[in-house]
Parts: structure tokens; sequence; C-alpha cells
């Protein structure tokens, strides 16, 4: 390639003046957009066939351009690409090293289309396989979930509301309640994958073109669902990419949670988990430390992707149909946003099959936190007291116990006597945690039982999900 050809603008022709250097830079988008080289090259491809299809393009020409195209990527794939600022970005960079390559046939490529419908189709074609890697990330890590519910479904910890303890929760329904989380997260990406699988291609710079496309055809190919409806909408429309962020914002605010949980989990003074070598890291002065850095990084991240939907909603807001060249900051929020919560699952995925469980220190802060509490006022309700009076009660035999240093089960009948007569031997079934969290036994309980039933269903909607 000879340093003019390389140097030269594709859209040179009307223009006097070589851009100004900072200027070539400060416009330029190769740097982040190379990325999607790979989708760029599908969409060129897809493109070729369709004009040869409709008689615009020879077969000898389709047939050099694709195969041109499959080296250039075989190029890049090797880092042997010699991409330029010059070139502005990854359609312009590919489109001028195929003409080098291939000669008159790649300056017809361009034929019916623009960078304005190009950069839209790749972007889409980009982000529905991101999609499906998160989705499959998604389903690993609530795969994780599901197994440790199964195993952890007769274990007991305090619940909490207001972080004080509330009532005993079986830990596998803890873990079931991320689940329903993440699914809620699944379900949001699939539906966001529905809009964005639409194919811009055909609306070029923003009103169409004059050559007999077929977009349906272009569409077949590259696997969209459908065309876009309107060639000024599919060149401006952006709101895949906030919803998708959306989406992700969620996903990370639901690990931002559960990161919060394992951090107190993991203190000393919880001690309820250890989150295992592996994902923790020492401190450089003081040796006694294991810190949850993991969960707390995820924690912190999470507000780089609230940050990335913020500015794509800012960059979409002021501007006029159709494109605009605000659209180029498009790119590196979404594409931060994927890396941010793929780099977020696939740790977490990682890390909940190996978290160890602390079952006697999690039953022993539910039984000191008089965690059945509630269970003792339902049994007076039973034995016909009215729920306030039964609340009254309860409050002074805690206060009684925290008194003398014993958990309700600790008292003796006699003293529990003292607070309402209708008390009888039977409250001691009552009174453990065993018999309280059994006793929630419904749809949505806590039940042990009703955790092997949700984790057989969570199973189901797995295998359902991904089949
Ligand atoms: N790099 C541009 C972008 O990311 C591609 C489209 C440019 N179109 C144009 N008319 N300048 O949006």
């Amino acid at each position: 390639m000879t340093t003019e050809k390389t140097e030269s603008k594709l859209w040179g022709g009307r223009f006097d003046q070589p851009t100004d250097k900072f200027v070539e830079e400060f416009t330029a988008s190769v740097n982040f957009d190379k990325r999607l080289y790979a989708h760029d090259i599908l969409g060129s491809s897809a493109h070729a066939r369709m004009l040869t299809k409709v008689g615009v393009l020879t077969q000898i020409e389709c047939d050099a351009i694709v195969k041109g195209l499959e080296e250039i990527r075989a190029e890049i794939e090797r880092g042997e690409f010699a991409w330029s600022v010059s070139y502005e970005d990854v359609h312009m960079n590919i489109e001028a090293r195929l003409t080098a390559r291939i000669g008159e046939a790649g300056k017809k490529l361009h034929t019916g289309r623009s960078r304005n419908d190009q950069v839209a189709t790749d972007v889409r074609l980009y982000l529905r396989e991101q999609i499906d890697v998160l989705l499959a990330q998604l389903t690993r890590l609530q795969s994780a979930l599901i197994d440790v519910a199964e195993r952890e479904a007769d274990t007991i910890l305090p619940g909490f509301t207001h972080l004080q303890t509330a009532q005993p929760v079986t830990f596998g329904h803890h873990m079931l309640a991320w689940f329903e989380n993440l699914r809620r997260d699944s379900e949001r990406l699939r539906d966001c994958r529905k809009r964005v699988n639409v194919m811009p291609l055909g609306a070029a710079a923003l009103a169409g073109t004059t050559y007999p496309i077929d977009r349906a055809y272009t569409a077949q190919l590259l696997g969209f669902d459908a065309a876009a409806e309107n060639s000024l909408d599919a060149v401006s429309d952006r709101d895949f990419a906030i919803e998708f962020v959306a989406a992700c914002s969620l996903i990370m605010m639901h690990l931002s949670r559960f990161s919060e949980e394992l951090v107190l989990w993991s203190s000393t003074q919880f001690n309820f988990v250890d989150l295992g070598d592996g994902f923790c890291t020492g401190s450089s002065i003081m040796p006694q430390k294991k810190n949850p850095d993991v969960p707390e990084l995820v924690r912190g991240k999470t507000g780089r992707v609230y940050g990335h939907l913020t500015a794509l909603l800012t960059l979409m807001k002021g501007q006029p149909l159709a494109y605009n060249k605000d659209n180029q900051e498009d790119k590196e929020p979404l594409f931060d946003a994927i890396d941010t919560v793929q780099g977020c699952l696939r740790v977490y995925a990682d890390m909940i099959p190996v978290m160890q469980v602390k079952n006697d220190v999690m039953r022993e802060a539910a039984r000191r936190g008089y965690a059945t509490a509630t269970d003792l006022a339902d049994y007076l309700v039973r034995k016909g007291v009215a729920f306030r009076d039964a609340h009254e009660i309860v409050g002074k035999s805690v206060r009684y116990g925290i008194e003398q240093g014993k958990d309700l089960a600790q008292l003796s009948l006699a003293e529990l006597q003292k607070f309402s007569p209708v008390i009888e031997q039977d409250i001691f079934g009552v009174l453990t945690l065993e018999g309280s969290v059994a006793a929630r036994n419904h749809i949505g309980g806590t039940a042990p039982a009703q955790v092997r039933a949700a984790v057989k269903r969570a199973r189901e909607w797995v295998r359902h999900s991904t089949g």
C-alpha cells in the first residue's frame, strides 16, 4: 500500500484541505469500534450477496468481496491488520483495505448503503451475540444458586428486616431469592433482544436508497427477525442500547445487593460464610485480614454501569432525526457495560459453588436473636388470643428473656405461663427454629419441603429456558 492510498479519505472528493491532525484523532472511533470487525464483515458480506441477488453486483464481484473480507478477518485475527485513525472507524478501515486487496470490486461494496445504517447494523449484530453470552452466564450463576439451595435446604439462619433479626429462614430459601432476581434479569434480556434483532440495513444515510434492494433477504442472511420499518428511525434509534444497559444496571443492582450481604456475612462479626481463599485478598499491613474484594468490587462496579445508562440517555436526548455524529459516543458506554457485567457474572458463578456455609454459626445467630417470637404470637392466636394482645404478650416475654439471658425456647413453661395462661407444653415444638421454618409450608414459604419443591421448579425453568 502506498502512503498516499492509506492516507487519502474515502470521502475526500469535496475537500480541498486535509483534516486537521488533532481533529482526525478527535473524530476517530477506530480505537474502540474495531471490536465490531467481525460483525462489520458479516454485514458487508450479506450486503454484497443481496446486491448480487438483485443484479447490482456481478457474481464475480461478489465472490471477490466475500473472499477479500474473509482474508481481512484472518489478517485482523492474526494481529496483522494495520488500523489507521486516518480511516476514522472500523468500517472505513476495512473498506479501504478491501479495495487495496481486490481493487475495483471493493469500491462497489458501499453501493446502496451508508455508514449510518452500517454502524447501527454492526452494533445490533454484536449486541445480539453478547446478550446470548450474558444469558448463558446468568444461567450458570442461577444453576450454582440452585445447587447451593438444594444442599442447604435445611440450613437455618436469621432472616433480617432492617438488618435486625426477624424470623428464621432457610439458607436454601435465601439463595433462591437471588435466583428469582436473576430470573427477571434473564427475562428482561430476552425481551430486549427482540428489539435488538431488527435490521437497519437498507435505510442507507437516512432516506433509503434508489437501488432495488431486497431487505428481507439481507435480514434473513443475518438472522434478523425483520428489517426496520422506517429508515429515519433505523439509523437514529439507540433505544435498544439504552434498554440493554438498563437491564445491565438491574443485574448489577442485584449483584451489588448480594455483594453487600456477602461482605457482611464474611465479616468476623457475622461469620456466616467463608468465601474461599481464591476469592479474597490479604492486607499489605494487617496480617490477620482476609478481605472480600470480589463482592466489594462488584458492588463498586455497579456505579459505572449506572453511569453508562445515564450517559446513553443523555446522549440521545438532544438529537434531532436522523443520524448525528453524537451516536459514535454510544459505543464506549455500551462496550464497558457488557465487559463489566460479563466479568461480574463470571466471577460470581465461580465463587458461589465454593462458598463455605457455616451452619452452626448461622443457627446460633437465629437462636440468640429471638427469631421465633412471631411463632409464639401465632401460637397464642391459635389459642384464641387476639393478635394485638399476643404481640404485647410476646414483647414482654422477649424483654424478660433478655433480662434473664435466655432465648424463648430456654424459658420454662412456668415462666412462659406468667405472660399468658393459655400457653401449654406444646409450645416448645413451636419455639424451635426447625419448627418455625417447617411451619411456613406454602408456595413461596421458607420450609425445607418448599425449598426442595422450588429447586425442582427452578431446574425445570433452567432446562426450559436453555432448551
Ligand atoms: N463511526 C461512526 C459511528 O460510530 C460511523 C457512522 C458515521 N457516519 C457518518 N455519517 N459520519 O457512529
